[in-house]
């Protein structure tokens, strides 16, 4: 029982701090960070979400600077959501297709102003729509997939023209990945990668978004009968290489935190690009927990965001993303 000791000390390796830098197995670094930005209407307008404290959002102009922070601090790719005004919502969610909406012109305007970094855009209907839903409903408040469908490939392709790198799905729609790929390539847009938001699950970590992008009060009911069940894994399996086989270049597991054991088991069955979104009510929880001095926000921030890299992940898409680069900076 003791035969390795005292020949063998783990605690050796650990006695400095250079030893522990040099015996790291991961590392966190600005370029694994995505992320998530609000946009809103107006000019100069930086409005704070009371539920994402530290979190705005903000008007063009403004988006366009917060682009130029990431991009000086080494920040690969940025997430861009839209608080659509109430007048613009609809049963339809068309205004996904207008190729003027808000967040067309965020995108066009970062491209033009700091082009080297990415740009992701999420694919579903819910900022859009007069019902809180992802997709287009029936009278029975049941997400229709393949005419949900028809409307997500115009929305892909809308955003691709805008100039978004990246386009990410996270409707959870059955075989959205494949038909807009197809679209996407008919278009020419072949370098448009598509990185599939494959096992998103039900989740009650997601209200500060909703209220962040204005769908909260409009929600009618839950997202079950799309989003998947916290009780499964073998599913996200499925999920995950459904997506793959229609032509995904990555995947992402959503929530993060509680769900690494999925990010690992994704990672290690496929050997593909695996992100996660640490979503905002996982950001909220760490907040709150600074707020009432129960946690330090620059260490529990960043332990957070390398065990996502511990569980496989090429990288994370956080709300702590500035204030980690900034950290990681020094
Ligand atoms: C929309 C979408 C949601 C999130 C990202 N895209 C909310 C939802 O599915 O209801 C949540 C992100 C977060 O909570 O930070 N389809």
């Amino acid at each position: 029982m003791h035969a390795a000791y005292p020949a063998l000390r783990l605690r050796r390796t650990r006695a400095s701090t250079w030893s522990r830098r040099l015996h790291a197995e991961n590392v966190l670094t600005p370029a694994d960070l995505i992320w998530p930005l609000f946009v809103t209407e107006g000019e100069s307008v930086e409005e704070p979400i009371a539920t994402l404290p530290g979190v705005s959002r903000w008007s063009v102009d403004l988006i366009v600077e917060r682009a130029r922070e990431a991009r000086d601090l080494g920040i690969a790719c940025l997430a861009l959501f839209p608080n659509t005004q109430p007048e613009r919502r609809s049963d339809d969610g068309g205004e996904a297709l207008n190729p003027d909406n808000l967040m067309c012109r965020a995108i066009r305007a970062i491209k033009q102003a700091v082009p080297d970094i990415g740009i992701l855009t999420d694919v579903a209907l819910d900022p859009y729509t007069a019902h809180g839903h992802d997709g287009i409903v029936d009278d029975a408040g049941y997400v229709l997939n393949d005419r949900t469908i028809e409307v997500l490939i115009g929305q892909s392709l809308n955003q691709a023209a805008a100039g978004a790198d990246i386009i990410a799905p996270s409707d959870m729609m059955d075989g959205r990945v494949g038909l807009i790929r197809d679209a996407l390539e008919a278009e020419g847009h072949v370098n448009v990668q598509i990185m599939a938001y494959a096992a998103k699950y039900a989740s009650a970590f997601y209200g500060p978004f909703r209220d962040a992008v204005g769908s909260r009060g409009l929600l009618k009911g839950d997202k079950k009968t799309y989003q998947m069940d916290p009780a499964n894994r073998e599913e996200a399996l499925r999920e995950v290489a459904l997506d793959l086989a229609e032509g995904a270049d990555s995947v992402m597991v959503k929530p993060g935190l509680p769900y690494l054991d999925i990010v690992r088991e994704v990672k290690d069955a496929f050997a593909v690009p695996v992100f996660a979104y640490q979503v905002s009510g996982e950001y909220a929880m760490i907040e709150a927990a600074v707020a009432v001095g129960a946690a330090d926000r620059d260490a529990m921030a960043l332990e957070t965001l390398l065990a996502f890299k511990r569980a496989g992940c090429s990288g994370v898409l956080t709300y702590h993303a500035l204030h980690a680069a900034r950290l990681l900076a020094g």
